[in-house]
């Protein structure tokens, strides 16, 4: 019986957890997981609506770090988290994604020798100034055993020096919560109460500190988007950080006056409801690229790199940097032009992550 420490912390870390919490507790022979919520987000719309959406069981322990700068946010989680492993003393400590709890509690375990499955391993964007790089990198170097969502990620360890026998490529457990989840989405009423009809819509997501954070970059970036809302309203549900800096930057009126329409986030299964509907996804998020490519909706990433590669090759993701133009350009190319909808959906994003998760944690043993 392994003794399993699952980790959440931020928004994107709940639809990766959930299908492994599930499969763990199905095997309840084999596994004992217990789930720990950093409290790195704790809003209702942020967290806990998608504890809901998503069937996670209530976390076995809550350590309520909250907001706060990078280095107090990491430092807060460790020391919260430091005595539930050594209260716990589990076999497994299981962390996803890039977030500042995965590399806070994957530090805390190396530290007192106890082993760190990392899911979502070897993604590199090669820009160190995006928070997530580096924690993506220092959470593989301490990491025990590797589980990775695409070959690409598999070779960039392996350039790193990763011993072949901690990396396992298992697919990609965010299309686990996307396909068990998809038909449940239809029940929603998002876009019914956004009286969206039809593919007559585009979806926006912004949050980068790279792209919101500097006045320049998101001036530029509003206004592609407000020429491209001419032809196509977008529908974008703003994160508070998002938000905050729209006020900060007096950008609400021109908001106001464009067709982007300023929305609360929302939860899973309505955010699923309103992107699978739309014509075109625009976002700065890793994990929406792979969504839209699972799903063959045309995807804009406004950033100048991407960690996930494989939805450009195989999928429907279009890297386009924040020049404006180049923003416009690739936009009304695809309005023009729709592309042919054809899933070519990337090697083992079959619904089946989980079980493999669940099974190389098996044979990496107690
Ligand atoms: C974090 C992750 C990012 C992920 C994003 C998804 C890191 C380094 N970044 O960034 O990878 O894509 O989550 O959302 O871990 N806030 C609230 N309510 C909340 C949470 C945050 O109001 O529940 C506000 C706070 O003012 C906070 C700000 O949002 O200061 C930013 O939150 P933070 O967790 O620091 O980073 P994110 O930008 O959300």
């Amino acid at each position: 019986m392994l003794k399993i420490l699952n980790i959440v912390g931020a928004r994107p870390n709940f639809m990766k957890i959930a299908p492994i919490v599930r499969e763990l507790r199905r095997r309840e022979d084999e596994f004992r997981p217990l789930i720990v919520h950093t409290g790195q987000h704790y809003d209702e719309a942020m967290s806990d609506s998608f504890f809901r959406d998503l069937g996670i069981p209530a976390p076995d322990y809550h350590l309520e770090v909250g907001s706060a700068s990078h280095a107090v946010q990491t430092a807060r989680i460790m020391t919260a988290f430091e005595p539930v492993v050594l209260e716990e003393k589990p076999d497994w400590v299981l962390v996803v994604g890039d977030v500042n709890s995965t590399i806070a509690c994957a530090l805390v375990c190396a530290k007192l020798g106890v082993r760190v499955a990392h899911v979502e391993a070897g993604l590199r964007s090669r820009d160190r100034a995006m928070p997530e790089e580096i924690n993506r990198i220092l959470t593989d170097a301490i990491s025990d055993l590797l589980l990775t969502t695409s070959q690409d990620a598999d070779e960039n360890l392996a350039q790193e020096g990763v011993a072949a026998e901690k990396i396992k490529f298992v697919g990609n457990v965010m299309i686990d919560s996307l396909f068990y989840n998809l038909e449940r989405s239809k029940a929603s009423k998002a876009r019914e109460n956004l009286e969206l009809t039809g593919r007559d819509y585009a979806v926006l997501t912004l949050h980068r500190p790279s792209n919101v954070d500097d006045e320049a970059v998101f001036g530029g970036l509003l206004e592609a988007l407000e020429a491209i809302s001419e032809r196509l309203p977008i529908v974008f549900p703003v994160h508070p950080r998002t938000r905050a800096n729209i006020e900060k930057f007096g950008f609400g009126e021109r908001v106001a006056n464009s067709g982007i329409r300023l929305i609360e986030p929302l939860g899973y299964l309505d955010f699923m409801n309103l992107y699978s509907g739309a014509r075109l996804v625009l976002t700065d998020s890793g994990g929406l690229q792979e969504e839209t490519t699972a799903l063959a909706i045309p995807c804009l990433t406004l950033r100048e790199n991407t960690e996930r590669p494989i939805t450009i090759e195989m999928g429907t993701n279009q890297l386009v940097g924040t020049n404006p133009d180049k923003i416009k350009q690739a936009a009304f190319g695809i309005l023009d032009n729709p592309p042919v909808r054809q899933a070519k959906i990337p090697p083992l994003w079959d619904g089946r992550a989980a079980e493999r998760i669940a099974a190389a944690l098996l044979a990496a043993g107690g």
